[in-house]
């Protein structure tokens, strides 16, 4: 797996490791999605993009419970801060396209991703601000990883286009929860703990769910 520092070195590095060595190293992750998903997208695209909305509106949610829950960390605020606002943003990008399309946003039952990866934080600090950061950037990986998939699987220009012009933001919130990680652990001990969420978050990804989500 390709370290950190690798992915930590910028936009423009960042961009032409997508292009020339795929998205699975830059990103952490530790296993790539399979056909499985891609035909659960083929089978059920209008459901997947009311997950991504809810994805999206997750994302700001989850960068406003870190920033309270370190808010005496100025650099964390005000990333959060910048995420939330962002995310949000993102989410009224979803909503509109599925007004465009005539898709009635709805709730939806969740999948089991985000429960799982949950389960793997731990009770006590620091370590447990270090496993909310590394789990919420995991997200943000994989994210990214199923935008890049879906803007060259879909037949159909305006999807492609708007999942291609989602990962640099959905990327490099990936580098910031990463960074962030390493303000309550030392770079060595953040290493070790990403791969060990990166092996669970693939086990996760690999097992697949049933019902059709941006992250089943
Ligand atoms: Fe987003
Ligand atoms: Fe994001």
């Amino acid at each position: 797996m390709r370290v950190l520092s690798t992915w930590l070195a910028g936009r423009h590095n960042l961009v032409r490791f997508y292009v020339t060595q795929g998205t699975i190293h830059v990103l952490n992750l530790q296993t790539s999605s399979s056909a499985r998903w891609l035909n659960q997208v083929d089978r059920h695209l209008e459901e997947i993009l009311i997950d991504h909305a809810h994805c999206e509106h997750k994302a700001a949610a989850t960068a406003m419970s870190l920033l309270g829950a370190y808010i005496e960390n100025q650099t964390l605020c005000e990333e959060m801060t910048q995420i939330v606002a962002e995310e949000l943003e993102h989410f009224h990008l979803v909503q509109a396209l599925l007004k465009r399309r005539n898709i009635a946003f709805r709730k939806l039952p969740p999948g089991n991703y985000g429960r799982e990866l949950n389960k793997l934080v731990r009770g006590n600090e620091p370590g447990r601000a270090v496993d909310r950061l590394l789990v919420a950037g995991l997200i943000e990986a994989r994210s990214c990883e199923r935008f890049s998939l879906l803007a060259k699987h879909v037949d159909d220009s305006e999807l492609a286009d708007f999942y291609a012009s989602l990962f640099e933001s959905e990327a490099r919130h990936h580098t910031t929860y990463v960074k962030l990680a390493r303000d309550f652990a030392s770079e060595t001990a953040v290493k070790q703990r990403l791969i060990e969420l990166a092996t669970a978050e693939a086990a996760i990804i690999d097992a697949g769910h049933m019902l059709p989500r941006m992250h089943s």
